[in-house]
């Protein structure tokens, strides 16, 4: 168990699944986190099982609690490069009710100050869509900086929309937020 502030961030178990069902079919969730809404919302349990319980040997998920313990997004890292020493981030907080409220930042801070320790990370990138604008102010509160845009690279509810290029080192980060 990884502690933050306000968020702990442990392993996913398999009683989290039914509630990881409710958040991929959920069409304001999926917008944000992927602008693809309907395209990957036919998830059924059994397919968000193996996702994320067996997982794959290049990804990482985990599970976002909040100061009670309760489920309340998921995060996790893919695309390790070793000599790079680098990997790419995602993070969906799944429960609406915590939008905007510190809680996505806390948890990216706790994950991430474990990816460049404990890991030995020097780099993490992360991408988003141009009118994500809360996921932009949350990433940049952790030190991420917007290294490019991808023009046009994603379509979301019938218009094409900029993908947001976003990187953080290590030393940044220490200096930042401290070991
Ligand atoms: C993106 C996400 C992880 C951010 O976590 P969070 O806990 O909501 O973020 P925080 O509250 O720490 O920070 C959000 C910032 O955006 C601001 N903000 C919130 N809603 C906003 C909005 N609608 N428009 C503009 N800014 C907004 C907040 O004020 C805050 O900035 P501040 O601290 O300077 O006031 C979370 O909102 C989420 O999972 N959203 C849905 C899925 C998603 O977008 N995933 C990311 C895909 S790239």
């Amino acid at each position: 168990m990884l502690k933050g502030q306000k968020t702990r961030i442990r392993p996913i178990e398999e009683d989290d699944i039914d509630t990881l069902y409710l958040w991929y079919n959920d069409q304001e969730v999926n917008l944000w986190s992927s602008g693809a809404w309907p395209l990957n919302t036919l998830q059924s349990k059994d397919q968000l099982a193996v996702k994320f319980l067996d997982g794959s040997p290049d990804t990482y998920r985990y599970a976002i609690l909040d100061e009670n313990d309760l489920l309340i997004g998921t995060l996790g890292f893919k695309e390790v490069n070793i000599p790079g020493r680098s990997a790419t981030l995602y993070i969906v907080i799944g429960n609406k009710e915590y939008w905007g409220k510190g809680y996505g930042t806390d948890a990216l801070i706790t994950l991430i100050r474990f990816l460049f320790t404990q890991w030995n990370f020097h780099r993490i990138s992360l991408d988003t869509w141009d009118e994500n604008i809360r996921a932009t102010k949350a990433y940049e509160k952790v030190g991420f900086k917007i290294e490019g845009r991808q023009r046009e690279a994603r379509f979301v509810l019938g218009n094409y929309h900029d993908a947001i290029l976003m990187g953080l080192l290590r030393d940044e980060f220490l200096s930042l937020h401290g070991k």
